[in-house]
């Protein structure tokens, strides 16, 4: 059996993408989002046309019981789960703090924080008695700093930093890298930010933004993430910041966030 790669969030963005280079490099990735059957057998397939081993299933990373089952099931029928990529953000728009419902705020914290959670508690265990696993939680600006659009979004993902540093403090000493990296800027993702921001803004960002490489593109940010997992335990990066040459780091952007900001 090939080790795995668990991508959670296995969008056509950096998900799937991260999982095609896992697969190519020789992994099996096991792809999984929530929605979009077709989407995802896209995926598959294009990873399984360029000989790389891949599957998939639809699942909500939310309900109750569908990590620990998605990982018991991975377990047993297709491999060990050597790398999990947590690539599941909790971006709903830029919001006010009356326009943040708290079934809004309670979502963004399941989906960046007892989602990961979830999938620590079941995977840590069999990659600290296996010696060896890898985890990458793909995160954001937001978790970097507050804005007053992003009340539900930015305590979520900085939750999930700290979640980061906690798992690795427990468990880098049984052998298991986990890593946060902060993408910091929008990304070529047409099923996150290209549907938020709808196909006319979407393609407008595509063309304007740099000379084709001035959004984060995916293939890229698997490179490091594959970079990443290999790199050897005596230098582990814990903290990853990726942003594209032309944007404006975090520290310093005066409106974090708006090319997700609705037009007015
Ligand atoms: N896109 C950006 O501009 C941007 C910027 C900064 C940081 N990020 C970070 O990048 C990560 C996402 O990467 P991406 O934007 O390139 O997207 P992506 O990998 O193309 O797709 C992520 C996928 O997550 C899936 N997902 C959402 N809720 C889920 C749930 N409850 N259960 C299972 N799957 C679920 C969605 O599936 P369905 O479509 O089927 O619902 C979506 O396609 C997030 O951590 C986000 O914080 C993105």
């Amino acid at each position: 059996m090939k080790k795995v790669c668990l991508v959670l969030g296995a969008g056509r963005g950096i998900g799937a993408t991260v999982a095609e280079k896992f697969a190519l490099e020789g992994m099996h990735s096991h792809l999984c989002r929530r929605t979009d059957e077709a989407a995802l057998q896209e995926s598959i397939e294009h990873i399984q046309k360029q000989g790389g081993s891949a599957s998939g299933e639809l699942l909500n990373a939310i309900e109750d019981g569908a990590i620990e089952n998605l990982v018991d099931s991975v377990e047993k029928n297709v491999g060990p789960v050597e790398v999990l990529i947590h690539n599941l953000g909790a971006q709903s728009g830029m919001k006010l703090l009356d326009q943040t419902s708290l079934k809004e705020f309670e979502w963004a914290w399941k989906i960046a924080n007892l989602s990961l959670f979830r999938a620590a508690k079941v995977l840590c265990p069999l990659m600290s008695a296996r010696g060896s696993g890898t985890v990458i939680a793909t995160s954001a600006t937001a978790a970097m700093r507050g804005n007053k659009n992003q009340h539900s979004h930015a305590s979520a993902m900085a939750g999930k930093k700290i979640l980061c540093q906690t798992l690795n403090d427990e468990f880098s000493g049984q052998g298991i890298h986990v890593a946060h990296v902060v993408i910091d800027g929008a990304v070529d993702a047409p099923d996150t930010l290209g549907k938020m921001l709808g196909d006319d803004r979407f393609t407008e960002l595509r063309e304007t933004r740099g000379k084709g490489d001035g959004l984060v593109l995916p293939s890229k940010v698997a490179e490091a993430y594959y970079y990443l997992y290999s790199q050897h335990r005596s230098t582990w990066t814990h903290e990853l910041d990726l942003r594209s040459y032309s944007d404006t780091p975090w520290w310093n952007h005066p409106n974090a966030s708006m090319a997700m900001a609705p037009k007015n």
